[in-house]
């Protein structure tokens, strides 16, 4: 797709979320370094994102000032890009003293199309040290309680503002923005539909008659990529490893989804071969480190060492954060002869990774736009790791069937009360300890389990779910009753941070 909305990435921890927001509104939108303006073609308009460093640093991030006005599109600088911009119009920025972080007020000023419709002391979010000395002719479009100026106009075009538009803290950043994105020069349109078939187009032209293997998991990313190689009739072999870290009979479900969609899948049980290995192993980074690299084994050892092409569910905040997390490599972050084996077929250019351009709900939609069911696109996010980040300490059979049926137990009633949907995740693990207990008239002693569910955009923070006590007291009763070796349940109530959502 041509000419996305460019949002200039200058550091800031709510980037990625302004390219999100304005795909919400329909656009077409994408992120580059300050180095790549020019690498930005013709773009509808131009966002200077927020970052983290002061302009008055030495070395302080800049932009091809003289190229960014030759363009002749709308400019919204956001804090960082607001002062960048000051500057650039012949203005300075003073030091603050204290770092501003957190609600403001936001008084518009003398009209203007950037805050038509934007109600009077509306919350802002700010997050900023620095503040603006504007230079001549510049006009002051807001201001906060003080009356200093939080929004500014250096010229036709040429907006700034002190907040950020794109946190769900400034109550009236959506419209903010969208009144920006009006004034876009001839934006691209983005529409999952017809984005479908751009990259149904773009499977067959990299596949280029070659055969494709494409690891699943029964996951939404994975599920999405598979069902649109399937779609674009693209030749690939689909394989699911049984890893024994997964839930409650989800290799039989894994496989029966794929077959509703009519796709056939391989299934390699390699669940003693990883068994086997994690026994006696405590350290959950070790941990880790087994279960990926015997995944990429196990994986290579199937398909042989000579993959034409693999495929890989790599979303655009992986691409974006460097990391790879929706791919073989991530659960490996040490060295392996096999994890160098992506590499050098990534450098070969025998890897393709087709949703590298999507964030995750819009894969999501990309899946419903493709038949998957519901239970599918709105599945939970699993760890590549399965039930071993959710069984501290030592992975055994014992534990392990705790967590599948405890597990089996809360998702059934979160299901059945309609709570599924409205959380990003849930779970149990289990506590590697044993506590005392009274069953019938003995004193027991048998682990603690801990349930957790949490809503997040991202996964970057979350928060506990305020579930019911009824349902909580339910899932408590029913799995004391029904799950062997279990004579205590406790609720997360912990935010991330500082808690990670999972247990490691
Ligand atoms: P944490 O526990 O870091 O989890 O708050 C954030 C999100 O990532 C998932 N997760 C993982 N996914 N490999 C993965 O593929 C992992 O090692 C891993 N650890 C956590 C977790 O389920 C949550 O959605």
């Amino acid at each position: 797709m041509e000419n996305p909305i460019a949002v200039i990435d200058f550091g800031s921890q709510y980037t990625q979320l302004i390219v999100r927001r304005i795909r919400e509104f329909g656009y077409f939108s994408k992120l580059y370094q300050p180095s790549e303006l020019r690498d930005t073609g013709n773009p509808p308009a131009v966002i200077l994102s927020g970052g983290p460093r002061s302009t008055l640093e030495p070395d302080a991030p800049d932009i091809d000032f003289e190229y960014l006005r030759s363009l002749n599109v709308p400019v919204l600088g956001v804090c960082y890009g607001m002062q960048l911009l000051n500057t650039k119009f012949g203005g300075s920025v003073a030091p603050g003293h204290t770092r501003e972080y957190g609600p403001a007020a936001l008084i518009p000023r003398n009209g203007g199309p950037l805050f038509e419709g934007v109600r009077d002391h509306s919350q802002i979010w700010m997050s900023h040290s620095d503040t603006c000395k504007m230079p001549e002719g510049s006009t002051i479009l807001g201001e906060n309680l003080d009356g200093i100026p939080v929004a500014l106009q250096w010229a036709d075009g040429f907006f700034g503002i002190q907040f950020h538009p794109e946190v769900s803290h400034t109550d009236e950043g959506k419209k903010i923005l969208g009144n920006f994105l009006k004034l876009a020069k001839n934006p691209t349109e983005f529409r999952i539909e017809s984005f479908k078939h751009h990259l149904m187009d773009r499977v067959r032209e990299e596949a280029a008659g070659r055969k494709v293997v494409c690891g699943v998991s029964g996951g939404v990313d994975s599920s999405v990529l598979a069902a649109l190689l399937h779609e674009a009739g693209v030749d690939t072999r689909y394989i699911f490893v049984d890893n024994g870290l997964l839930r409650k009979d989800e290799a039989t479900q894994v496989q029966e989804q794929f077959k509703t969609v009519g796709i056939e899948i391989e299934t390699i049980d390699a669940s003693k071969r990883f068994l086997d290995a994690l026994a006696g192993e405590a350290d959950p980074e070790q941990k880790r480190r087994i279960i990926g690299r015997l995944f990429v084994d196990v994986f290579f050892d199937a398909v042989g060492d000579d993959v034409e092409l693999l495929a890989q569910g790599t979303l655009y905040p992986d691409v974006i954060e460097s990391a790879t997390s929706g791919s073989i490599a991530s659960t490996i972050k040490t060295h392996h002869n096999r994890v160098d084996k992506i590499m050098e077929l990534k450098a070969q250019g025998r890897v393709i990774e087709p949703l590298d351009e999507l964030f995750k709900d819009e894969v999501r939609d990309l899946g419903r736009s493709l038949g998957l069911p519901e239970p599918v696109v709105g599945r939970h996010p699993f760890p590549g790791p399965g039930l071993a980040v959710r069984c501290p300490g030592e992975v055994t059979d014992e534990k392990l069937e705790i967590i599948r049926e405890a597990d089996d137990i809360f998702i059934g009633l979160l299901r059945g009360r309609g709570w599924y949907d409205r959380v990003w995740q849930a779970y149990a693990a289990v506590i590697p300890t044993k506590t005392v207990g009274v069953k019938g008239d003995e004193r027991c002693y048998e682990y603690a389990l801990s349930l957790r569910a949490v809503v997040s955009e991202d996964a970057m923070t979350a928060e506990w779910v305020h579930l019911p006590y009824e349902l909580l007291a339910e899932a408590s009763n029913r799995i004391l009753n029904e799950v062997k070796g279990v004579n205590r349940v406790l609720y997360d109530i912990s935010t991330k941070p500082p808690a990670s959502i999972e247990w490691e």
